[in-house]
């Protein structure tokens, strides 16, 4: 993503005007507006003031966050299946809300390699699924080919993505931690306003217990993400019918070394 729409982005996330920007870079408004549109670029010197009020680092400022992201490529390179192949049982669950009477569209929100996209589409979904790492959507292709069915699966960052079009069943499992505090409203609320009436969003997230250690393979992203509330997810959803809303805790041997992890999860119907 270049420069022009992360600074319109972050300063939209933030509540802030072209003006009030300008006001706290001390520097003109107009000056804000070309950097928007692409006509000009901020100067070097303004950089480490500009990310400290837009709350970014200069990297990402740069566009190069999702550096640490690609983490996952590296997971995702080695032989095998990081997340083994079995569905996550929320996909048992939104069959039993909306069983696929119809290729009903679903969009599943950092797919990984893909393993509940194909269960997905395997039982007659119509199914879209993005991902950031490149090594986790090759596989997931890869996945997709030798169970026979197609998934429209593409490359996409969740902080800054921005749906255009409608589905019935959101799903994301495991990747919602990713999203900072102030990008939050602005994400769920696309997604939200994407959803078909009774449709719903089935979402999973890691929440921050302050009685569970660390877990060992925890990246330096995660540790930098602002760690969601306990019960936080389902606030932005207290307009919808709640069709689940639990936390549990559970064992995770991912990296090999056991540990817990706390997560909130959600399925909400759009009424
Ligand atoms: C814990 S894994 C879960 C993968 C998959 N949902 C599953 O359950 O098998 C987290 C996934 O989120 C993806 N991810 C991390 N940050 C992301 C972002 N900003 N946008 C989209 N995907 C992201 C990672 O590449 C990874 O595949």
């Amino acid at each position: 993503m270049n420069i022009s729409k992360i600074i319109a982005d972050k300063r939209k996330e933030l509540g802030l005007t072209q003006q009030a920007l300008a006001e706290k870079l001390n520097i003109s408004f107009q000056a804000i507006s070309k950097w928007e549109n692409g006509t000009s670029c901020p100067d070097i010197t303004l950089l480490p003031v500009l990310a400290a009020v837009l709350n970014v680092s200069i990297d990402s400022l740069l566009g190069y966050t999702s550096q640490s992201l690609t983490d996952y490529d590296k997971r995702y390179n080695r032989e095998g299946y990081y997340w083994g192949l079995i569905p996550n049982n929320l996909c048992y669950e939104i069959m039993k809300l909306k069983p696929p009477t119809k290729p009903y569209k679903v969009l599943d929100i950092g797919c990984g390699e893909g393993k509940d996209a194909v269960f997905l589409a395997r039982n007659g979904y119509d199914v879209t699924a993005f991902d950031i790492s490149e090594q986790g959507l090759s596989k997931a292709r890869e996945l997709a080919n030798c169970c026979g069915v197609k998934i429209d699966f593409f490359k996409a960052d969740v902080r800054n993505f921005r749906l255009e079009t409608n589905y019935d069943i959101i799903f994301s499992s495991g990747v919602f931690h990713y999203i900072s505090k102030e990008q939050r409203e602005s994400v769920i609320d696309n997604l939200k306003a994407h959803t078909f009436s009774n449709g719903i969003n089935a979402i999973n997230v890691f929440v921050r217990k302050p009685f569970i250690p660390l877990p060992p393979d925890v990246e330096e992203s995660e540790l930098a993400a602002d760690n969601w509330k306990s019960g936080e997810i389902f606030m932005y959803y207290h307009d919808w019918l709640f069709r689940k809303n639990e936390e549990k805790i559970f064992d995770c041997n991912s990296s090999g070394i056991p540990h817990k992890h706390c997560m909130d999860v959600i399925i909400a119907e759009k009424i």
